[in-house]
């Protein structure tokens, strides 16, 4: 094992794996697959679904029967998954019980910057937080998680996350796996690293150059899980909820499975493929076909594209994993089907295009040469407009991409059409160094010219370091704000 300090900011050392870690046919399967429960909610006197969710910490038996420490939220460890259809007006009652602020961000969702969850709407120790919007937008598997400025890896990391499923009239119609639980699963795929005492190990871990990297995996925070099979089709809602660690799922037999959905929602047809790369924040669902009485395991292969700086491949790319094993029944119920035809495709590659803007990712903590100040509003776009933004990776590390209000269309790669794994909605996409990516995005409905909306590269360690940047939606005719100073919470 290396250490090398790069810089004069003794931060900025990092040291790597002097192998990669394979754990294929190493884990034992003796856990069953936890799965999330849905969120209740009421209904309050104007119609709003209301959900309460209460942040707390607490112990969960993870390894050897010893109790770990760890958040979530309405329990131990992780969160309920929450459930709205389009059109639902949905509000939470947020309570922080840690002894930290926090916050609580909606990966993926198209809302008010007040409502968003960011580093500007930390809760308190013991405070309240009561967000409420209307979900329009389609049917998508998007996620929440604490945002908090500079401590987002640490909370991700001890359990805040949960999924948040959107439905709506199209996907409630199409004969795809959808009984949650039974045949349409969350998997909330993390890798975590215990010390002899089986706490988390995140000694020094938010602050390596590739961020945190662990060598076991918990899937919704069962390790070694196993899943008993009822049916011929499994839909995997896959969410990459890691901190740093790059994953290229696929089975241990090699077959085919069909990508339906990317980070925005339903593709308008499937693709198929055995390997599909999901780097930190990105999700995709997809519909794995099972024969009766067989044990296929899902798995993490070696990256198809590569991070090779003059230093290596990074976050784990090369390494290969046991995920989590699925035991079919001898047999299986056979009513479920992947549509011909789905979601609609992006429709930006024609758009008349206001402005185009140029991101550079680059050293640890920054884009275009500057970090992330709360303070400053990086520049505002214009409601009601497409813009065009050209994005690099522009050292040898991994860097992802990630745009809060909306999802955005690949345009190109390298000027090149997409892979085809890229042509959903999106709303966190990798960048492989070097390569520039050209993202179309529209901005509409929720205009305020001093609350921004972020933009950051989902590695945690890199985004709390300061990877990260500002923009407001403005109306017209309005200028940019200030950023109103909040007490600041922790
Ligand atoms: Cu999933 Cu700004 O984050
Ligand atoms: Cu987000
Ligand atoms: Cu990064």
């Amino acid at each position: 094992v290396g250490t090398l300090v790069l810089g004069s900011a003794g931060f900025l050392g990092y040291s790597w794996y002097d192998s990669k870690l394979v754990t294929t046919g190493k884990v034992d399967f003796d856990n069953p697959l936890a799965i999330p429960p849905l969120a209740e909610s009421t209904e309050d006197a104007s119609g709003a679904r209301v959900f309460d969710l209460e942040i707390q910490s607490g112990t969960t038996a993870l390894k050897d029967g010893a109790e770990t420490e760890t958040w979530g939220i309405n329990g131990a460890f992780l969160g309920p998954t929450i459930r709205a259809k389009r059109g639902e007006e949905v509000a939470f009652a947020v309570r922080n019980s840690l002894d930290e602020g926090t916050s609580i961000h909606w990966h993926g969702m198209h809302l008010p910057a007040v409502m968003d969850g960011g580093p500007h709407q930390e809760v308190a120790p013991g405070g309240d937080w009561a967000p409420q919007w209307t979900v329009d937008q389609p049917a998508a598997t998007l996620w929440y998680h604490p945002h908090p400025h500079g401590r987002t890896a640490k909370h991700v990391y001890r359990g805040l996350a949960g999924m948040f499923i959107v439905d709506d009239d199209t996907s409630e119609g199409l004969p795809l796996p959808s009984e949650y639980g039974v045949d349409d699963l969350p998997m909330i795929v993390q890798d975590r690293k215990f010390n002899g005492d089986n706490q988390f190990d995140d000694q020094g871990a938010f602050m390596s150059m590739q961020g945190f990297l662990g060598d076991e995996i918990t899937v919704n925070g069962t390790l070694g899980p196993y899943f008993d099979v009822s049916t011929r089709l499994v839909r995997l809602r896959l969410l990459n909820g890691s901190l740093s660690r790059l994953y290229n799922f696929g089975f241990s037999d090699g077959r085919a499975f069909s990508l339906v959905a990317t980070d925005g929602g339903l593709l308008p047809e499937s693709w198929e493929t055995d390997s599909l790369q999901l780097s930190p924040g990105e999700r995709a669902e997809i519909v794995v076909a099972f024969e009766p009485g067989e044990t296929v395991v899902l798995r993490s292969l070696p990256a198809d594209e590569g991070y090779s700086g003059p230093l290596g491949r990074f976050n784990g790319a090369d390494d290969e994993l046991d995920l989590c094993e699925f035991r079919a029944a001898a047999t299986l119920a056979d009513e479920t089907a992947v549509p011909e035809s789905m979601g609609t495709a992006p429709d930006l590659a024609d758009a008349e295009v206001a402005e185009e803007r140029s991101f550079k990712l680059a050293g640890f903590s920054q884009i275009n040469g500057e970090s992330m100040d709360p303070q400053r509003i990086d520049f505002g776009v214009r409601e009601g407009t497409v813009e065009v933004w050209e994005v690099m990776n522009n050292d040898g590390f991994m860097h992802n991409f990630h745009v809060h209000d909306v999802q955005f269309q690949v345009l190109a790669v390298d000027g090149g059409e997409p892979p085809e794994r890229l042509r959903g909605w999106k709303d966190t996409v990798q960048l492989v160094p070097q390569r520039e990516y050209r993202l179309a995005m529209r901005f509409e409905d929720y205009t305020d010219p001093n609350l921004p909306y972020m933009y950051h590269c989902h590695i945690l360690a890199h985004e709390d370091a300061g990877m990260m940047g500002q923009f407001v939606v403005l109306g017209e005719g309005e200028e940019i704000g200030q950023v109103p100073v909040t007490d600041s919470a922790h």
